[in-house]
């Protein structure tokens, strides 16, 4: 999950008592994996010598425009090439100023003026002089270009005031980092459309019909899409608003006549449309060209606008998505759905005007996501943390097309599986028969395709198979095994894997004879107990992870694995044999049978919602985690008896304790006594996430 790994950071340090902390900044990056060059502005020094720093980095400092050494210019403009971010920290009034108001006196600032990468800055100064309308004014300027400000922390200051204004320490200025680049990646490649804003209906050359919509909700989505790193398309009203990000094309209109052939042109080149515009839902019949005259009464007739977001729900492609806006004052709920349905929406953002700071013109906005699997009603919240929810569902939903929809990629496997046959235990028997069984089972797991969907080769559920054959009977061919499964699969927007399912299976026997083939052909019940044990496990993984991406995804999939589990019976022994509840007909039947629907729910929440979060939002991400185990605690006591929930915490008992080895420790605890119950077998494993 090292998302600073490899890149290149310039460190810009000035001259304030928190200067100090620019080790440990240094520290933490160069840990992290990053190459870190420091440029100190003068003052900087009297605060931390230049040695620590050039130490710490294993690079010379850079503070004055040319080396004191050889008299060699120090290139600004190279640094600003190199670096793919900067970070001033701690970041003085003063050098605030100098940035905001272009006084370009020191290596520092030309450095900040020739960056080509995203500048980060963590102020530190006196309560008071951070509270300054100047300072605040300087502080607006930056973030308005697209500057990203660490907001500093509450606490003591160097004054002995108490205030903000103390830098944040270097790990929350690290993590903002990482949040950064992680989300960076999240909507790189894809295609964002986007409407915002209201539309104006001429009625002559100075009068119009419009509404009270000023663009902000649909501008913060647009600056959410661009910082995950996607190209964004911004078919804008009339609004008195700036883009900040160069990855957003932004197209002005006036009308809906206007903003519905932008949308027509560019939606069938986007991945996925967002509407969020207020669009008139009628235009006058009839404009005049002229001034109308103030003569008595006049009649207006209206005729009907284009609706643009139900007129790209009729081309939608199956590989586009479509997230559309309800602005509601009754029966919001169901007036949503309604337009959820007609419009062909993947989800719908429902905005009541019932609701108090929500709506038009203000900074927040208290919205309820609902798409065709249910809702989720968000708090009141600023529009930016607004679009950030907005932008994570649908990036989700991007995410798991990515799977179904390939058209360049090569058509891979779903799984990417190794075999080992283990024969250690089987003595002077003539091993050719293990050869031509594992040529066979490699056979089979290697050309086997298993559902309709093309995956890439990056995508593949990584999948091993050990069978350990303890007894084998050369005169019948039958063989006595034991089977371990592992599976993975990589987590989004990340480098990190994700287990999917782990089983030993410790009854496995078929009978095999040299130069048999195995094969399989999906919807005919195996004749040989391996071919059906190697089909449910192939089966119930692709399943099993096809659910962690949509609720339910993997129905017809794990329905397959149920049917052969349910008629593979008298081919040979754990199907329903071994431990009572453990059995493979058991495992598939639990998960299906709907006793166990918490648990299924859960596949979907703790991965999907939860975990695929981690690497943008760790404390966000973790959250939903825990809250998703309730989920396993739900299905525990439904069915103690059933191996799932127990398994479930094996499998991930790695995870989660990596999951938790941060966060509140209320939360830790939570989960702690949480798993404790489900899995006591474990409790010395559960109690290091209180200690880690
Ligand atoms: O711009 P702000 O001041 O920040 O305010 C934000 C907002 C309140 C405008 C925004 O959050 C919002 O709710 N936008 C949708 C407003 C709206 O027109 O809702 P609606 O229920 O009338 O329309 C339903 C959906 O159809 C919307 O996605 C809308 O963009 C779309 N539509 C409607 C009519 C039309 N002719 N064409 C459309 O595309």
């Amino acid at each position: 999950m090292e998302v600073l790994n490899g890149k290149h950071i310039v460190l810009g340090v000035t001259g304030s008592i928190a200067a100090y902390k620019a080790a440990f900044l240094v520290r933490l990056l160069i840990k992290k994996g990053a190459e870190v060059q420091v440029v100190m502005t003068p003052s900087a020094k009297e605060f931390i010598t230049p040695l620590t720093l050039s130490t710490l980095t294993r690079k010379p400092v850079v503070s004055e425009f040319f080396d004191r050494r050889d008299g060699s210019w120090n290139s600004h403009v190279d640094l600003g090439q190199w670096a793919d971010a900067m970070l001033i920290a701690p970041c003085t009034a003063a050098t605030l100023g100098k940035m905001a108001s272009g006084v370009a006196d020191n290596m520092l600032i030309t450095t900040y003026f020739s960056m080509k990468a995203p500048v980060f800055v963590a102020p530190a100064m006196d309560l008071d002089m951070y509270s300054h309308p100047v300072t605040q004014r300087n502080i607006e300027t930056l973030t308005s270009i697209g500057n990203i400000f660490i907001e500093p922390a509450s606490g003591e200051l160097a004054s002995q005031l108490i205030g903000k204004g103390r830098m944040q320490e270097p790990e929350v200025i690290v993590s903002a980092l990482e949040d950064y680049f992680s989300k960076q990646s999240q909507l790189s490649k894809k295609k964002v459309l986007i409407t915002a804003g209201p539309t104006y209906e001429a009625i002559d050359p100075v009068r119009f019909i419009g509404n009270y919509s000023t663009g902000k909700m649909g501008f913060a989505l647009a600056e959410e899409c661009a910082a995950r790193g996607a190209d964004v398309t911004l078919i804008a009203g009339p609004v008195n608003l700036k883009t900040v990000n160069p990855g957003i094309n932004r197209i002005d209109v006036t009308s809906a006549q206007q903003m519905y052939e932008a949308a027509m042109e560019h939606f069938p080149g986007s991945d996925a449309a967002i509407l969020c515009a207020a669009v008139a839902d009628f235009t006058p019949a009839q404009t005049s060209d002229t001034k109308i005259k103030r003569k008595g009464e006049i009649t207006l007739t209206l005729k009907p606008n284009p609706d643009i977001a139900a007129s790209l729900g009729a081309i939608k492609r199956p590989d586009q998505r479509m997230v559309g806006f309800a602005l509601e004052t009754n029966d919001e709920f169901s007036n949503a759905q309604d337009k959820l349905e007609r419009k062909n929406l993947d989800f719908i953002v429902l905005n009541s005007l019932r609701d108090e700071g929500a709506g038009f013109g203000y900074d927040t906005n208290k919205v309820t996501l609902i798409d065709r699997n249910g809702s989720d009603e968000l708090p009141l919240q600023s529009k930016k943390d607004v679009a950030k929810a907005i932008i994570t569902k649908l990036a989700g939903l991007l995410f798991c097309l990515a799977f179904l929809f390939m058209p360049f990629a090569a058509q891979a496997q779903e799984l990417n599986p190794t075999l080992a046959i283990n024969t250690s235990k089987i003595q002077g028997t003539d091993k050719d028969v293990f050869s031509s069984l594992e040529s066979a089972v490699k056979q089979l797991l290697t050309n086997q395709t298993w559902t309709d969907y093309h995956f890439t080769e990056k995508e593949r559920i990584q999948c091993n198979f050990n069978l350990v054959i303890n007894k084998y009977d050369s005169q019948t061919g039958k063989m006595e095994c034991e089977l371990t499964v592992q599976s993975s699969r990589p987590v989004y927007g990340s480098t990190y894997n994700t287990t999917v399912f782990n089983f030993r299976d410790a009854e496995v026997d078929f009978t095999y004879n040299e130069q048999d083939r195995i094969e399989y052909t999906p919807g005919i019940t195996p004749d040989n107990n391996l071919t059906a044990i190697l089909a449910y496990y192939s089966l119930l993984i692709i399943g099993l992870d096809f659910d962690t991406m949509s609720p339910n995804g993997g129905t017809d999939i794990l329905r397959q694995a149920e049917n052969i589990a349910a008629s593979s019976q008298s081919l040979g022994g754990g199907w329903r044999s071994f431990d009572s509840k453990a059995n493979r007909y058991s495992i598939i039947n639990d998960y299906m049978n709907g006793t166990l629907s918490s648990f299924r729910k859960l596949q979907y929440d703790y991965h999907r919602k939860g975990l695929d979060d981690m690497s943008a939002n760790a404390d966000r991400g973790r959250a939903t985690i825990t809250e998703s185990l309730n989920l396993l605690s739900e299905a525990y006591q439904a069915k103690s008896t059933s191996a799932l929930p127990t398994l479930f915490t094996e499998i991930k008992k790695n995870e989660l304790i990596n999951i938790y080895s941060s966060g509140i420790s209320s939360e830790r605890s939570k989960v702690v006594e949480l798993l404790i119950r489900i899995n006591p077998s474990l409790s010395n494993d559960w109690t290091t996430i209180m200690t880690q």
